[in-house]
């Protein structure tokens, strides 16, 4: 469903500006646009995207590093300009400079038409971590241990160690500030999340929560992630 929504937004706009995560919970979605560019025509030729975050010294082409994740779940695999790809560099000098950046580039392209998310088990949403600020930007973070634990279960790194400590990431506030946005969830481990982000009230402990009160909102969970 979240690939045919992003799909949609592309035909109405070829031009679209998708937002795009990554984690364990959007490849299946990044395999069914690969299916609908191969099978069914769709082009991202003028698509222009923008990814929620990455890790702070992690070179480009690392294993784990984010830039890589995407060039192999999706960028190389479909006819997206190279140059109209957004993922922060991890490797940047000035950190600050770059996060400016990436925010410009956002605001130069007329914002994002539509951001897909992941949540994490502790609700945090990108690398924004509980307490995270509802009016944060793109910036600097601490990595929560939680999430340190989560990201070296074997998925990706294998030991916490391996693990960064720091990460580039979009804000709540850039993130809010697409006109459309799609979170996914799968899984037992995200129930407790998801509840909270959905009925709990609206708080910086669960940053998930923080999007109560956008517009235009989809919450996209299995009967695992919503304990139905
Ligand atoms: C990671 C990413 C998030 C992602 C979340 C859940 O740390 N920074 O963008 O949404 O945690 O990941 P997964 O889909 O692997 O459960």
């Amino acid at each position: 469903m979240a690939a045919t929504l992003i799909a949609r937004a592309i035909r109405a706009r070829p031009e679209a500006v998708i937002g795009l995560a990554t984690g364990s919970t959007p490849t299946r979605c990044y395999g069914e646009l690969v299916r609908l560019h191969r099978e069914e025509g769709l082009s991202f030729a003028g698509v222009r995207t923008f990814n929620l975050d990455e890790y702070l010294g992690l070179p480009g082409d690392h294993g784990q590093g984010y830039r890589r994740f995407m060039q192999e779940q999706l960028f190389e695999r479909i006819d997206i300009r190279p140059w109209n790809t957004h993922v922060l560099d991890g490797m940047a000098r000035d950190t600050g400079a770059e996060c400016a950046a990436f925010e410009h580039r956002i605001a130069a392209v007329g914002g994002v038409d539509l951001w897909l998310l992941g949540i994490g088990a502790n609700g945090h949403i990108a690398f924004n971590e509980p307490g995270s600020a509802a009016d944060s930007r793109t910036r600097v973070v601490d990595l929560s241990a939680e999430t340190i634990a989560a990201n070296s279960d074997g998925r990706f790194f294998k030991d916490p160690a391996e693990v960064p400590r720091q990460a580039l990431t979009a804000g709540i506030a850039t993130i809010r500030a697409a006109r459309r946005i799609v979170l996914l969830a799968t899984g037992a481990g995200k129930r407790a999340a998801l509840r909270t982000a959905v009925e709990g009230p609206s708080t910086e402990s669960c940053p998930a929560s923080l999007l109560q009160g956008h517009p235009d909102c989809l919450f996209l969970a299995d009967r695992e992630a919503w304990g139905a």
